[in-house]
């Protein structure tokens, strides 16, 4: 019997019935060096059974593929399964009833009493039913610092942001880049996200972010998050690539002394064959405030009128959680697992980081952000234009910041 199919066996699903194959189409934006080794891993395991994984990655970031993920289901065209992030992106298409129902996979396979942290599993769970898979972890509060660059400008490598903005002179007098960054806008709204984590304190982003105070947003303690995002504009000067794992690559080719980014970014490291402490050093929380988010990713499964199909979605579903292929695939994908109970004794120096945070409880809490999709709108928008416009003063950015704040939904 394969591997696999002892391992669905496991789960109680193969027991249920003759199973007959089925081709599923898989829709992911993960297109990058390191996400399609990761989503191989999902990929090469569902192969292995009956069934035939039918890939359909789209290119670009989230923004680009939620779109077209959505517009497919609601249109009558849907895949069988598709990535999409932990929180309430799904929400209307499954409150229209186009989601699979998969609380008889999460109960044979005891998700409630594995998946760390549950609120994961809440954010997939609808009237008390269950409709996706939770697969990762995934925090975009880290700095990814180059050993090489570090060499060359001939300063040791920073053990926080502070460090880091000083060691970034030492770059430029080396014609290095000190902050590689992308272009699209998501990459510099994450990169002040991360900042108000990391300098401005879990308090102060709650106050901002759930309460919205516009006191809070006034403050001189957020002055020094707009100064921090200022110096990280500055530090990015010469960093003409688009996409995030462009910015990556300028770091894990000595280009760049650092990249600003999520721990996806670890993933790229690893098909560069770099490795944690002795080629980059990771800073979670920007070495700051060792804070992290619990954000990450989700399978879910447009309902299909064909039981073989249905339970092939449920055999991948049940796959995907699988011990065995949290492992695979998080190693991978440079996130963390969405349960406590497997062997992670392969995990590198960064996963180690991540794990310890997310052990110590020490996470952002959960549905920090409150702001309305417009709210969260205009402030990305300011974020974009400060970054690209250096006319833009720390006061002006963190005044026209705070009156959004003020009328914020
Ligand atoms: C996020 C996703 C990550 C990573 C990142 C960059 O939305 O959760 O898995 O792929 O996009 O593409």
């Amino acid at each position: 019997m394969k591997l696999t199919k002892a391992l669905l066996c496991a789960t109680a699903l193969c027991g249920a019935s003759a199973v007959s194959a089925a081709d599923l189409e898989v829709t992911h934006w993960w297109t990058s060096g390191g996400e399609a080794a990761a989503v191989s891993e999902f990929a090469k395991a569902f192969n292995s059974t009956e069934h035939t994984w039918i890939d359909g990655a789209i290119a670009g970031s989230g923004g680009t593929a939620r779109p077209i993920i959505i517009s497919r289901i609601l249109g009558g065209d849907p895949m069988h399964a598709t990535q999409l992030n932990h929180g309430r992106q799904a929400e209307e298409l499954v409150e229209a009833g186009l989601m699979l129902d998969l609380t008889d996979v999460a109960a044979a396979g005891g998700w409630a009493d594995v998946v760390n942290p549950s609120n994961l599993l809440e954010s997939c769970t609808l009237d008390g039913k269950v409709y996706c898979v939770p697969v990762n972890i995934h925090s975009p509060q880290w700095l990814w610092l180059s050993h090489a660059a570090y060499e060359k400008a001939g300063v040791d490598v920073p053990s926080d942001w502070f460090e880091y903005v000083e060691s970034a002179p030492a770059l430029r007098d080396a014609g290095l880049i000190p902050l590689a960054m992308g272009q699209q806008s998501w990459q510099t709204s994450l990169a002040f996200g991360a900042i108000q984590v990391a300098i401005g304190g879990t308090d102060l982003y709650v106050d901002v972010l759930t309460n919205k105070n516009a006191e809070a947003a006034a403050s001189p303690e957020m002055t020094a998050v707009f100064q921090a995002y200022a110096d990280a504009r500055s530090l990015s000067e010469g960093s003409n690539v688009q996409d995030w794992n462009q910015a990556t690559n300028l770091v894990i080719t000595g280009q760049a002394g650092a990249q600003l980014m999520g721990d996806w970014a670890q993933g790229e490291f690893q098909v560069a064959n770099q490795v944690a402490g002795e080629d980059y050093t990771c800073l979670p929380g920007l070495g700051v405030n060792e804070i992290i988010a619990t954000g990450g990713d989700a399978f879910y499964f447009p309902k299909q009128d064909d039981p073989a199909i249905e339970a092939a979605q449920k055999e991948l579903a049940a796959l995907m959680i699988s011990p065995e292929m949290q492992v695979a695939f998080n190693l991978k994908k440079g996130s963390l697992p969405i349960r406590g109970d497997v062997d992670l004794s392969a995990a590198n120096d960064c996963m180690k980081k991540g794990l310890a945070i997310l052990a110590a409880g020490n996470i952002l809490p959960d549905g920090v952000n409150a702001f309305s999709a417009d709210t969260a709108g205009q402030i990305e928008d300011l974020m974009v234009e400060m970054w690209n416009d250096q006319s833009v003063t720390v006061e002006d950015a963190q005044a026209r910041y705070t009156a959004i704040i003020a009328n914020a939904d």
